[in-house]
């Protein structure tokens, strides 16, 4: 037997204010569309921001239904959009950031499984990785080069083909 080990690496800024100002402009649109959440089960917010390779912005959040199971994600409602209005452009970077009702969360917002999932097809749609930046509702900023390095060991198309 032998023991296998993955590294994960990913960068973490103090504040908003420590990004780029093309990473500040793509995590505020994330914050602006908090606004547009349908979460009215959860309350919990998701915002999300695309900055795409045409210079194309699109932002997403979280749409829930009284049928649980049915809820969409930020990330997901984003990167349909984007796939949608501006098919084959690649997505260069997606923000995450939340807004809880009832506490307050200093930790960035990591995308759930599921949206890693998806992530990764994009990325190998497109054969270029998307880089995540993700926020709490304040403070500590990540950012990952991509949705494969969240997501180690991921199933995928080159199981099936
Ligand atoms: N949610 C997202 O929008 N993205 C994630 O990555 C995790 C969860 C939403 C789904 C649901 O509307 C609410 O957050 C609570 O799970």
């Amino acid at each position: 037997m032998i023991k296998k080990k993955q590294l994960m690496e990913w960068e973490a800024y103090p504040s908003e204010l420590d990004l780029t100002l093309a990473d500040q402009k793509v995590l505020s649109l994330a914050k602006k569309h908090l606004e547009y959440s349908y979460s009215p089960y959860s309350r919990f917010k998701v915002g999300t921001g695309l900055l795409l390779d045409n210079g194309a912005f699109i932002g997403g959040s979280n749409q829930e239904n009284a049928s649980y199971p049915l809820c969409l994600c930020a990330e997901r409602v984003a990167l349909a959009a984007a796939a949608s209005v501006h098919p084959n452009i690649p997505v260069r970077t997606l923000a995450v950031t939340i807004q809880h009702a009832d506490k307050m969360i200093g930790e960035p917002a990591m995308p759930c499984g599921a949206c890693r999932q998806v992530i990764c097809e994009v990325e190998q749609k497109q054969q270029q990785g998307i880089r995540i930046i993700t926020q709490g509702m304040k403070g500590e900023v990540y950012i990952f080069e991509s949705g494969l390095s969240i997501l180690p060991l991921a199933f995928d198309a080159s199981f099936l083909l």
